[in-house]
Protein backbone atom coordinates (compact mmCIF):
# COMPACT_ATOMS: atom_id res chain seq x y z
CA UNK A 1 0.00 0.00 0.00
CA UNK A 2 1.27 3.41 -1.00
CA UNK A 3 1.97 6.20 1.99
CA UNK A 4 -0.02 9.35 0.60
CA UNK A 5 0.82 12.97 0.97
CA UNK A 6 -2.35 14.88 0.85
CA UNK A 7 -1.42 17.97 1.45
CA UNK A 8 0.93 17.65 -2.06
CA UNK A 9 -1.71 16.12 -3.60
CA UNK A 10 -3.66 18.92 -3.11
CA UNK A 11 -1.79 21.56 -4.46
CA UNK A 12 -3.02 21.10 -8.08
CA UNK A 13 -7.06 20.27 -6.51
CA UNK A 14 -8.48 22.39 -9.17
CA UNK A 15 -6.93 19.91 -12.42
CA UNK A 16 -7.60 17.06 -10.03
CA UNK A 17 -11.11 17.57 -8.89
CA UNK A 18 -12.41 18.29 -12.36
CA UNK A 19 -13.09 14.96 -13.97
CA UNK A 20 -14.95 14.18 -10.93
CA UNK A 21 -17.16 16.98 -11.76
CA UNK A 22 -17.55 16.36 -15.23
CA UNK A 23 -18.27 12.44 -14.21
CA UNK A 24 -20.88 13.13 -11.94
CA UNK A 25 -22.18 15.52 -14.74
CA UNK A 26 -23.42 12.15 -16.44
CA UNK A 27 -24.53 10.36 -13.02
CA UNK A 28 -28.72 10.13 -13.44
CA UNK A 29 -30.35 11.61 -10.06
CA UNK A 30 -33.18 8.99 -9.50
CA UNK A 31 -33.69 6.75 -6.48
CA UNK A 32 -29.83 7.70 -4.82
CA UNK A 33 -29.90 6.47 -1.12
CA UNK A 34 -26.63 4.73 -0.59
CA UNK A 35 -23.80 5.96 -2.30
CA UNK A 36 -20.05 4.92 -2.38
CA UNK A 37 -16.71 7.00 -3.30
CA UNK A 38 -13.95 4.60 -3.47
CA UNK A 39 -10.70 5.58 -3.30
CA UNK A 40 -12.00 8.77 -1.80
CA UNK A 41 -8.33 10.26 -0.95
CA UNK A 42 -9.58 13.18 1.14
CA UNK A 43 -12.55 13.15 0.92
CA UNK A 44 -13.61 16.76 0.03
CA UNK A 45 -15.27 15.58 -3.47
CA UNK A 46 -16.61 12.80 -1.30
CA UNK A 47 -18.26 15.71 1.05
CA UNK A 48 -19.27 17.95 -2.40
CA UNK A 49 -21.79 14.64 -2.97
CA UNK A 50 -23.90 15.55 0.19
CA UNK A 51 -25.18 18.72 -1.86
CA UNK A 52 -26.04 16.46 -4.81
CA UNK A 53 -27.99 13.63 -2.83
CA UNK A 54 -29.24 15.53 0.44
CA UNK A 55 -31.09 12.39 1.12
CA UNK A 56 -28.59 9.59 0.66
CA UNK A 57 -25.71 7.88 2.83
CA UNK A 58 -22.40 8.65 1.52
CA UNK A 59 -19.72 6.67 2.16
CA UNK A 60 -16.24 7.16 1.55
CA UNK A 61 -13.65 4.03 1.18
CA UNK A 62 -9.89 4.62 1.18
CA UNK A 63 -7.21 2.38 2.44
CA UNK A 64 -4.68 5.64 3.36
CA UNK A 65 -4.79 6.16 6.75
CA UNK A 66 -2.81 9.45 5.70
CA UNK A 67 -6.05 10.70 3.05
CA UNK A 68 -8.56 9.16 5.86
CA UNK A 69 -6.83 11.74 8.23
CA UNK A 70 -7.13 14.54 6.06
CA UNK A 71 -10.93 13.64 5.43
CA UNK A 72 -11.47 13.36 9.33
CA UNK A 73 -11.24 17.00 9.35
CA UNK A 74 -13.72 17.42 6.75
CA UNK A 75 -16.96 19.13 8.40
CA UNK A 76 -18.72 16.04 10.41
CA UNK A 77 -22.37 15.49 8.61
CA UNK A 78 -24.07 12.68 10.14
CA UNK A 79 -25.15 11.53 6.29
CA UNK A 80 -21.20 11.11 5.80
CA UNK A 81 -18.65 8.58 6.87
CA UNK A 82 -15.41 7.50 5.94
CA UNK A 83 -14.25 3.88 6.30
CA UNK A 84 -10.45 2.15 6.08
CA UNK A 85 -10.81 -0.56 3.88
CA UNK A 86 -9.60 -1.95 0.67
CA UNK A 87 -11.92 -1.29 -2.12
CA UNK A 88 -11.54 -4.66 -3.33
CA UNK A 89 -12.53 -6.50 -1.07
CA UNK A 90 -14.90 -4.22 1.23
CA UNK A 91 -18.26 -4.75 1.57
CA UNK A 92 -20.91 -2.08 2.41
CA UNK A 93 -23.99 -3.48 4.51
CA UNK A 94 -26.43 -2.64 1.86
CA UNK A 95 -26.35 -2.61 -2.39
CA UNK A 96 -25.68 0.65 -2.66
CA UNK A 97 -27.22 2.90 -5.59
CA UNK A 98 -24.21 4.67 -6.90
CA UNK A 99 -20.58 3.63 -6.84
CA UNK A 100 -17.93 6.78 -7.46
CA UNK A 101 -14.51 6.40 -8.34
CA UNK A 102 -12.31 9.29 -9.16
CA UNK A 103 -8.63 8.45 -10.26
CA UNK A 104 -8.58 5.48 -7.95
CA UNK A 105 -8.87 2.36 -9.88
CA UNK A 106 -6.03 2.32 -11.78
CA UNK A 107 -3.78 1.63 -8.48
CA UNK A 108 -6.03 -1.71 -8.22
CA UNK A 109 -4.74 -4.93 -9.59
CA UNK A 110 -7.22 -7.10 -11.75
CA UNK A 111 -9.74 -5.22 -13.16
CA UNK A 112 -11.30 -8.48 -14.63
CA UNK A 113 -12.27 -9.51 -11.32
CA UNK A 114 -12.83 -6.07 -9.58
CA UNK A 115 -15.56 -5.26 -12.00
CA UNK A 116 -17.52 -8.34 -11.17
CA UNK A 117 -16.77 -7.38 -7.77
CA UNK A 118 -18.08 -3.74 -7.63
CA UNK A 119 -21.11 -4.93 -9.66
CA UNK A 120 -21.96 -7.08 -7.17
CA UNK A 121 -22.61 -4.36 -4.55
CA UNK A 122 -24.86 -2.65 -6.72
CA UNK A 123 -28.70 -2.43 -6.23
CA UNK A 124 -30.96 -2.72 -9.20
CA UNK A 125 -30.79 0.10 -11.69
CA UNK A 126 -27.43 0.77 -9.28
CA UNK A 127 -24.97 2.77 -11.24
CA UNK A 128 -21.03 2.51 -11.67
CA UNK A 129 -19.06 5.82 -12.01
CA UNK A 130 -15.24 5.65 -12.83
CA UNK A 131 -12.55 7.96 -14.09
CA UNK A 132 -9.07 6.73 -14.00
CA UNK A 133 -6.15 8.41 -15.87
CA UNK A 134 -4.75 7.05 -19.23
CA UNK A 135 -1.76 8.80 -19.97
CA UNK A 136 0.82 6.48 -19.07
CA UNK A 137 2.68 6.31 -22.38
CA UNK A 138 3.21 10.41 -21.54
CA UNK A 139 6.68 11.44 -21.10
CA UNK A 140 6.41 12.20 -17.07
CA UNK A 141 5.83 8.52 -16.95
CA UNK A 142 8.36 6.96 -19.53
CA UNK A 143 11.16 9.14 -18.13
CA UNK A 144 10.28 7.79 -14.45
CA UNK A 145 10.91 4.59 -16.00
CA UNK A 146 14.17 5.28 -17.73
CA UNK A 147 15.39 6.81 -13.91
CA UNK A 148 14.79 4.21 -12.22
CA UNK A 149 16.33 1.70 -14.09
CA UNK A 150 19.64 3.87 -13.75
CA UNK A 151 22.18 3.17 -11.13
CA UNK A 152 21.80 3.86 -7.94
CA UNK A 153 18.17 3.84 -8.39
CA UNK A 154 18.34 0.38 -9.66
CA UNK A 155 19.58 -1.08 -6.53
CA UNK A 156 17.30 0.86 -4.05
CA UNK A 157 14.41 0.26 -5.98
CA UNK A 158 14.77 -3.28 -6.82
CA UNK A 159 12.18 -4.63 -8.96
CA UNK A 160 10.00 -1.97 -8.07
CA UNK A 161 8.72 -0.81 -11.57
CA UNK A 162 5.44 1.97 -11.91
CA UNK A 163 2.62 -0.20 -12.82
CA UNK A 164 -0.97 0.98 -13.35
CA UNK A 165 -3.94 -0.94 -14.46
CA UNK A 166 -5.98 0.16 -16.72
CA UNK A 167 -7.57 -1.72 -19.24
CA UNK A 168 -8.55 -0.17 -22.88
CA UNK A 169 -11.90 1.60 -23.64
CA UNK A 170 -13.09 -1.29 -25.64
CA UNK A 171 -12.20 -3.98 -22.72
CA UNK A 172 -14.51 -2.18 -20.17
CA UNK A 173 -17.13 -1.55 -22.80
CA UNK A 174 -17.23 -5.64 -23.63
CA UNK A 175 -16.59 -6.51 -20.01
CA UNK A 176 -19.70 -4.05 -18.34
CA UNK A 177 -21.97 -5.61 -20.92
CA UNK A 178 -21.02 -9.26 -20.08
CA UNK A 179 -22.02 -7.93 -16.72
CA UNK A 180 -25.68 -7.12 -17.88
CA UNK A 181 -25.05 -3.19 -17.82
CA UNK A 182 -25.53 -0.62 -19.84
CA UNK A 183 -22.60 1.60 -20.07
CA UNK A 184 -21.62 4.81 -21.62
CA UNK A 185 -17.47 5.11 -22.17
CA UNK A 186 -15.85 8.40 -23.17
CA UNK A 187 -12.05 9.62 -23.00
CA UNK A 188 -10.88 13.26 -22.59
CA UNK A 189 -7.51 14.82 -22.67
CA UNK A 190 -7.48 17.70 -20.42
CA UNK A 191 -4.81 20.20 -21.65
CA UNK A 192 -3.76 20.87 -17.93
CA UNK A 193 -1.89 24.64 -17.77
CA UNK A 194 0.02 24.28 -14.31
CA UNK A 195 1.88 26.76 -13.29
CA UNK A 196 4.72 27.21 -10.45
CA UNK A 197 8.15 25.86 -11.24
CA UNK A 198 9.10 22.33 -11.77
CA UNK A 199 5.06 22.08 -12.23
CA UNK A 200 4.84 18.58 -13.48
CA UNK A 201 7.68 17.31 -11.05
CA UNK A 202 5.41 18.58 -8.06
CA UNK A 203 1.95 17.02 -9.94
CA UNK A 204 4.16 13.88 -9.56
CA UNK A 205 5.22 14.36 -6.10
CA UNK A 206 1.60 13.98 -5.40
CA UNK A 207 0.39 10.62 -6.97
CA UNK A 208 2.75 8.49 -9.88
CA UNK A 209 5.95 9.36 -7.10
CA UNK A 210 4.77 8.03 -3.99
CA UNK A 211 6.23 4.69 -4.32
CA UNK A 212 9.32 6.01 -4.96
CA UNK A 213 9.73 8.30 -2.48
CA UNK A 214 8.58 6.22 -0.14
CA UNK A 215 11.41 3.33 -1.04
CA UNK A 216 13.97 6.15 -0.36
CA UNK A 217 16.09 7.60 2.28
CA UNK A 218 15.39 11.67 2.84
CA UNK A 219 18.72 12.22 1.15
CA UNK A 220 17.82 9.90 -2.09
CA UNK A 221 14.43 12.14 -2.53
CA UNK A 222 16.86 14.73 -3.27
CA UNK A 223 18.92 13.11 -5.38
CA UNK A 224 16.29 11.56 -7.16
CA UNK A 225 13.94 14.51 -7.80
CA UNK A 226 16.73 16.70 -8.98
CA UNK A 227 17.75 14.08 -11.60
CA UNK A 228 13.72 13.03 -12.79
CA UNK A 229 12.98 17.25 -12.26
CA UNK A 230 16.16 17.72 -15.00
CA UNK A 231 14.53 15.61 -17.64
CA UNK A 232 10.88 16.63 -16.84
CA UNK A 233 12.01 20.20 -17.29
CA UNK A 234 12.80 19.23 -20.93
CA UNK A 235 10.23 17.63 -21.57
CA UNK A 236 8.03 19.95 -20.32
CA UNK A 237 8.83 23.55 -21.58
CA UNK A 238 7.42 27.02 -19.16
CA UNK A 239 5.76 29.09 -21.72
CA UNK A 240 4.20 31.86 -20.88
CA UNK A 241 0.92 30.55 -20.36
CA UNK A 242 2.15 27.99 -17.26
CA UNK A 243 3.48 24.42 -18.13
CA UNK A 244 1.38 22.01 -20.71
CA UNK A 245 0.45 19.26 -19.14
CA UNK A 246 -1.49 17.10 -21.03
CA UNK A 247 -3.51 14.21 -19.41
CA UNK A 248 -5.53 11.73 -21.10
CA UNK A 249 -8.29 9.89 -19.09
CA UNK A 250 -11.36 7.54 -19.87
CA UNK A 251 -14.69 7.84 -17.93
CA UNK A 252 -17.82 5.39 -17.84
CA UNK A 253 -20.71 5.22 -16.30
CA UNK A 254 -22.42 1.96 -16.22
CA UNK A 255 -26.04 1.04 -15.01
CA UNK A 256 -27.65 -2.58 -13.83
CA UNK A 257 -30.59 -3.34 -15.59
CA UNK A 258 -31.98 -5.90 -17.58
CA UNK A 259 -31.03 -5.56 -21.40
CA UNK A 260 -33.91 -5.71 -24.43
CA UNK A 261 -32.14 -8.70 -26.02
C1 LIG B 1 -5.24 9.80 -6.81
S1 LIG B 1 -6.07 9.56 -5.29
C2 LIG B 1 -7.75 10.04 -5.72
C3 LIG B 1 -8.50 10.57 -4.53
C4 LIG B 1 -9.91 11.10 -4.82
N1 LIG B 1 -10.77 10.09 -5.39
C5 LIG B 1 -9.85 12.31 -5.73
O1 LIG B 1 -10.37 12.23 -6.83
O2 LIG B 1 -9.27 13.32 -5.32
C6 LIG B 1 -6.19 7.79 -5.24
C7 LIG B 1 -6.77 7.27 -3.94
O3 LIG B 1 -7.07 5.89 -4.09
C8 LIG B 1 -6.75 5.25 -2.87
N2 LIG B 1 -6.56 3.82 -3.11
C9 LIG B 1 -5.65 3.23 -3.93
N3 LIG B 1 -5.76 1.90 -3.87
C10 LIG B 1 -6.78 1.63 -3.01
C11 LIG B 1 -7.38 0.43 -2.53
N4 LIG B 1 -6.97 -0.78 -2.95
N5 LIG B 1 -8.39 0.54 -1.65
C12 LIG B 1 -8.82 1.75 -1.21
N6 LIG B 1 -8.29 2.92 -1.64
C13 LIG B 1 -7.28 2.86 -2.52
C14 LIG B 1 -5.49 5.95 -2.41
O4 LIG B 1 -5.25 5.73 -1.04
C15 LIG B 1 -5.81 7.39 -2.76
O5 LIG B 1 -6.44 8.06 -1.71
Amino acid sequence: MTPWDPQQYQRFSSERSRPFFDLLAQVPDDNVRYVADLGCGPGELTHSLLSRWPEATILGVDNSPDMLAAAARLPVHAQLQFVEADLATWRPDQPLDRIVSNAALQWVPDHASLLPHLVSLLAPQGVLAVQMPRNFDEPAHRLLAEVVRQEPWASLLGSWRERFFVETPTWYIDTLDHLGLEVSLWETIYYHILTGPDAVLEWMKGSGLRPVLTRLSQDQHEQFLSVYGARLRAAYPVSSAGTLYPFRRPFFVARREEKAV
